[in-house]
């Protein structure tokens, strides 16, 4: 049999199950094997009919969502139309990336299994199902699977072999040495009924961006302002605006220093690879560009690296220790050390070069979008409402910050960067656009809603009370916890206007006020009578949002001792109430970590 084009499907939602898709790519060619990758909805689907082999990579998101760049092609599958044996030609794998601290772990990945052994397809090997918890990470599924598939393939198809080369980069760099201008980004201010998306942001001008906690609190939360006049953007409570970070200055200029690069010089890009579509960022990049703007906006620098990266960044040491080092951390055997050394510590990627001083130097340019992923979106809780706020859109950030093992304290690359940004220093804007969220609001006037929403997970229910008020929707309930009533009791005084206009009961937990700690969790239990009310005669919505940790399991538990304690209900009747009210849309979770 001659050598089959392998295609590779993926569904990303943070980039991991693009990466992967990348890296079997990478070793699929060093087998000499033609391959396409694709995220799934970028794929035509009705083409599956005649393809021969196909590997899926599919992440499960929080809830058991398929993620967004595959969601038409999830709906297309599962339509009843499809005729079963209409995969017969196709030899498949599929490759699951999950979270199993989520109760539908790998949901996705299973579920397009059963599938596609519906429609006639031939699974060869079982289904990957990698697992983010595991002590060495995701990889320590992904790696003994990917084994196991080349196996499988050269049983299949003997002419494929296992032979490593390194691989031309994917781009060229040509570096022009005319006059250097400043780059603009690819940003277009449209004032017609332009969709905005990932591929055409709204550049939202930065209005305000107010630190809400005391400067004494442990946290710096931001309540940030954005002018969207002259945007299409529309959204109601619930939804979740995206946008992409940058790095920060310094990082930028070491990274420079290190690489050995000007970062003022321009320059173009050219394809040198047939897998198109391989690397997004490019047609939103200028051309020319900077690379001062390739590293700010799209270079990810500031993540803890894949073992991809080692794999490649190897292939360029001649520095005896540091090839040795990168080699193992390439390796299968090599793991754990990896972990402990990267995972564990949350090290950087620009914190690994600075410690392979050699190999970084060394590096050539034309292989930077092969080494360095794309920054990934990031999507916030919108905090305001329309009805609210016209021409406006709010977010509550928390400055995401924390010590490891390592010296210099750990930061989130998105909050860091937003809290930098100061609109008296001239106008600031930033590329925006709107999803919708998981959390839906009733339309009914007299349905009655109950919110838990703890530190910023209460951003949401800021912008649906906006909204239900604005509405008339006078019958709220709010659980607002935080440390303590002087330091983090963000927007204290919107409440307080509510609850005098009648519009909202709060009910609030400060941990740290007193010896014991008190939580939103508490609050719930002791407001047994109303809530079981609420509930059971009113048929009130419940909505829990905040950190994934421990809090929302801890506040369905508290819900289902109210639903025992006021209904008279076995634990057994109580988990069942709770699932119907899941099931019917009346009790949602919006989590985060
Ligand atoms: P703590 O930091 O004192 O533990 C917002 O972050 C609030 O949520 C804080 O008051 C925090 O309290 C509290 N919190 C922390 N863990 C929680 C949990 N498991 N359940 C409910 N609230 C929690």
């Amino acid at each position: 049999m001659s050598k089959p084009i392998l295609l590779i499907l993926y569904g990303s939602q943070t980039g991991t199950a693009q990466d992967t898709a990348q890296r079997i790519a990478r070793q699929a060619k060093r087998r000499w094997l033609q391959v396409q990758v694709l995220p799934l909805d970028n794929y035509n689907v009705a083409n599956l009919i005649s393809e021969s082999l196909v590997v899926f990579v599919c992440a499960t998101t929080g809830q058991g969502d398929p993620p967004d760049n595959m969601k038409n092609f999830w709906r297309f599958l599962f339509k009843k139309s499809l005729p079963t044996g209409s995969l017969s030609r196709l030899d498949c794998a599929i490759l699951g990336l999950g979270d199993s601290s989520y109760p539908k772990f790998n949901f996705v990945a299973k579920k397009l299994h059963k599938r596609l052994l519906q429609l006639g397809a031939s699974i060869l090997l079982p289904v990957g199902l990698a697992d983010d918890q595991h002590d060495l990470g995701a990889d320590a599924v992904i790696d003994p699977w990917l084994t196991s598939f080349w196996e499988k393939l050269f049983a299949l198809y003997p002419s494929v072999a296992d032979h490593f080369i390194l691989l031309p980069p994917t781009y060229t760099f040509h570096f022009l040495d005319d006059v250097k201008e400043e780059t603009a980004d690819r940003l277009r201010i449209s004032t017609d009924q332009t969709v905005h998306s990932q591929s055409q942001p709204f550049p939202a001008r930065l209005i305000s961006n107010k630190r809400v906690t005391d400067l004494s609190h442990f946290q710096d939360v931001r309540h940030i302002e954005f002018d969207i006049t002259g945007s299409s953007l529309e959204f109601d409570a619930g939804d979740v605006v995206m946008m992409r970070p940058c790095n920060a200055p310094e990082d930028i200029q070491q990274f420079c220093q290190l690489l050995r690069l000007d970062p003022e010089v321009r320059f173009t890009l050219k394809a040198t690879d047939n897998s198109a579509g391989m690397y997004a960022c490019v047609s939103r990049l200028p051309q020319p560009c900077t690379v001062r703007h390739l590293v700010e906006r799209y270079l990810d620098i500031a993540a803890v690296p894949r073992r991809s990266f080692f794999e490649l960044l190897s292939t360029f040491a001649t520095n005896e220790l540091e090839r040795e080092k990168l080699v193992e951390f390439s390796s299968v055997a090599g793991q754990a050390e990896l972990h402990s050394y990267c995972n564990l510590p949350r090290r950087t990627t620009l914190e690994v070069l600075a410690d392979f001083p050699h190999t970084t130097a060394e590096l050539k340019v034309d292989y930077l979008l092969d080494l360095f992923p794309e920054i990934q979106p990031r999507s916030f809780s919108i905090a305001s409402s329309l009805q609210a706020h016209p021409h406006r859109l709010q977010i509550l950030v928390a400055v995401v910050r924390y010590k490891t093992k390592l010296y210099k304290p750990r930061r989130g690359l998105c909050s860091t960067w937003l809290a930098s940004l100061d609109p008296a220093q001239g106008d600031v804007y930033v590329p925006l656009w709107v999803k919708k969220g998981s959390l839906k609001f009733p339309k009914e006037k007299d349905t009655p809603v109950i919110m838990v929403g703890p530190g910023t997970g209460v951003a949401p229910f800021r912008s649906a009370l906006q909204e239900r008020v604005a509405e008339g929707k006078t019958a709220n309930v709010l659980f607002f916890g935080c440390r303590s009533e002087s330091k983090d009791f963000y927007f204290r005084s919107e409440w307080e206007e509510m609850m005098n206009a009648g519009h909202l009961t709060l009910f609030t937990a400060f941990s740290r006020d007193q010896e014991d700690k008190v939580y939103v969790q508490h609050r719930v239990k002791e407001s047994s009578g109303l809530l079981w009310d609420l509930i059971a005669n009113k048929s009130a919505c419940f909505y829990i949002a905040g950190n994934a940790k421990q809090m929302p399991a801890s506040v369905s538990d508290a819900l289902k001792e109210v639903f025992q304690q006021e209904g008279g209900m076995s634990a057994e009747e109580a988990e069942q109430m709770f699932a119907v009210l899941e099931r019917t849309g009346r009790l949602q979770m919006e989590t985060w970590s």
